[in-house]
């Protein structure tokens, strides 16, 4: 492996080095773990760095940390922390032994040996380490067989519980099945079908799912892998969890999730949709690929069902609001079939998310509407007003409340390409300013009544 190490490029070798000096000077042992060390092998760089210390990592890192002036952060409850170097994220983790209070709870960890962080890994190729200590440097320790393995092909557990004390490994057998195009190993698989027939995934907590998910989702292609879960396990992963308030879910959606041919239709829509936006569009705002997939998963329930869902599943604010402005939408955007005003084009779209605009241009593929989506994004998205407040100010318009409205309309009347200079807007701000005074004096005027005697 020392050939592989000295290939890595030149801010990861020192990254490796500077930490193998510290250990040596400090009188511990490190070594590099998990899949920085399977990606290694397989010739494929990994900028994140996963160290484990037969010592305190917390008190390593610091160290470390301050030698190199990083970011330093520390998660007691696993005697684990993150040192932040510039681009690059290196986590030290204290060597430790797992035990499972009840299968699908976190572990509760004890600090131990090498050999004892490795047994409690997921899968043998991501369970071999790598010495980062004077005398072995580069040396490779794989006591599972995953050398074996990666050159196979196979992703195998190292024990016969291993799907049902981490129930999210199922998931994370699916992705590195599809990312690498490997096999699930036989007895695994057969493991796996087993802890799903106990419905393992119930086990664990709704937050923990939802992560296993994204990173799913955020795989190039994930319309791959989201077949291959509807094939293994369906959907209903999704709507019946957890079973328990001690879980700290909240009370089950009752409605499966089924995803039918059209929806991996619309799947692969997404897909060039999301690289034609991320190629003509390129200089909008950078989009989540993996919240739109999910948008396309979600938007087959109903708006009460996918409120449920982001809530248990811990979604944050700004992404519940997304999701459920999806929802809201998604009949209303049949009206832009049809040739419309560009201010009415805007007026539509300027409180979309650019999420909600991919998903929409893919879930319609109407001509009409995509020409809107399209004319949107290429030339109203971005169009502002030479005229601020402050001019308005200046012109002595009163009362102030008046000035989002008018702003609004200067901004649609200008949308229609009626206004090229800031002389001409300030004169149609006139106009509409007069409209509205007029239309507010007369709403003024005191209702007067009379009273029968
Ligand atoms: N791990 C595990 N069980 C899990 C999650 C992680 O045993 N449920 C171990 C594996 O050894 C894994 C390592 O922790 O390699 C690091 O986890 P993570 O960063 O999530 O995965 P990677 O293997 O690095 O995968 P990726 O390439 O997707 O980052």
């Amino acid at each position: 492996m020392v050939d592989r190490l000295k290939k890595l490029p030149s801010e990861l070798k020192k990254i490796l080095t500077i930490a193998s000096r510290q250990a040596t000077s400090s009188g511990v042992k490190i070594y590099l773990v998990g899949g920085v060390v399977r990606d290694l092998i397989k010739g494929k760089i990994n900028f994140d760095l996963d160290i484990v210390v037969e010592s305190d990592a917390i008190i390593f890192a610091r160290e470390y940390a301050n030698y190199l002036g990083g970011e330093f952060k520390k998660h007691h409850a696993f005697g684990t922390a993150t040192v932040y170097l510039g681009e690059h994220k290196v986590d030290f983790a204290t060597a430790r032994r797992e035990t499972y209070p009840r299968w699908g709870a976190l572990p509760v960890v004890v600090p131990a040996a090498l050999e004892d962080d490795l047994a409690r890994r997921d899968f043998t190729i991501n369970a071999m380490a790598v010495s980062l200590n004077k005398g072995d440097y580069g040396r490779c320790l794989d006591l599972y067989n995953g050398l074996s393995d990666l050159s196979k092909g196979l992703i195998r557990v190292l024990h016969k519980d291993s799907f049902l004390e981490d129930p999210t490994r199922i998931l994370r057998a699916i992705r590195f099945e599809q990312r690498f195009s490997f096999k699930i190993e036989k007895n695994t698989f057969k493991l796996m079908r087993e802890a799903l027939g106990r419905e393992a995934l119930k086990f664990i907590h709704p937050h923990r799912l939802r992560n296993e998910l994204v990173l799913i989702l955020k795989e190039p292609k994930p319309r791959i892998y989201i077949g291959r879960i509807e094939k293994l396990i369906n959907f209903s992963i999704l709507d019946k969890t957890p079973p328990s308030k001690v879980l700290g879910g909240s009370i089950p959606v009752d409605k499966s999730i089924k995803l039918d041919r059209e929806d991996f239709k619309l799947f692969l829509r997404i897909e060039k949709t999301v690289s034609f936006y991320q190629e003509k569009f390129k200089k909008l705002k950078e989009i989540e690929e993996w919240f739109v997939y999910l948008a396309a998963i979600l938007v087959k329930l109903s708006e009460p069902e996918i409120l449920q869902f982001v809530e248990s599943f811990g979604l944050r604010k700004e992404h519940r609001v997304k999701m459920l402005s999806i929802k809201k939408n998604l009949s209303k955007i049949k009206r832009l079939n049809r040739e419309l005003r560009p201010h009415a084009i805007y007026h539509f779209f300027q409180l979309l998310s650019f999420e909600a605009i991919v998903f929409f241009y893919a879930y319609y593929p109407e001509k009409k509407i995509r020409e809107n989506i399209e004319y949107f994004l290429d030339k109203l998205v971005n169009v502002t007003l030479f005229v601020k407040g402050e001019d308005l100010k200046k012109l002595g318009m009163k009362p102030v409340n008046l000035y989002s409205k008018l702003l609004r309309r200067l901004l649609y009347v200008k949308l229609d390409d009626k206004l090229k200079t800031k002389q001409e807007e300030i004169r149609q701000a006139k106009v509409i300013f007069r409209k509205l005074k007029s239309r507010e004096d007369r709403m003024m005027v005191p209702v007067v009544k009379t009273i029968d005697k």
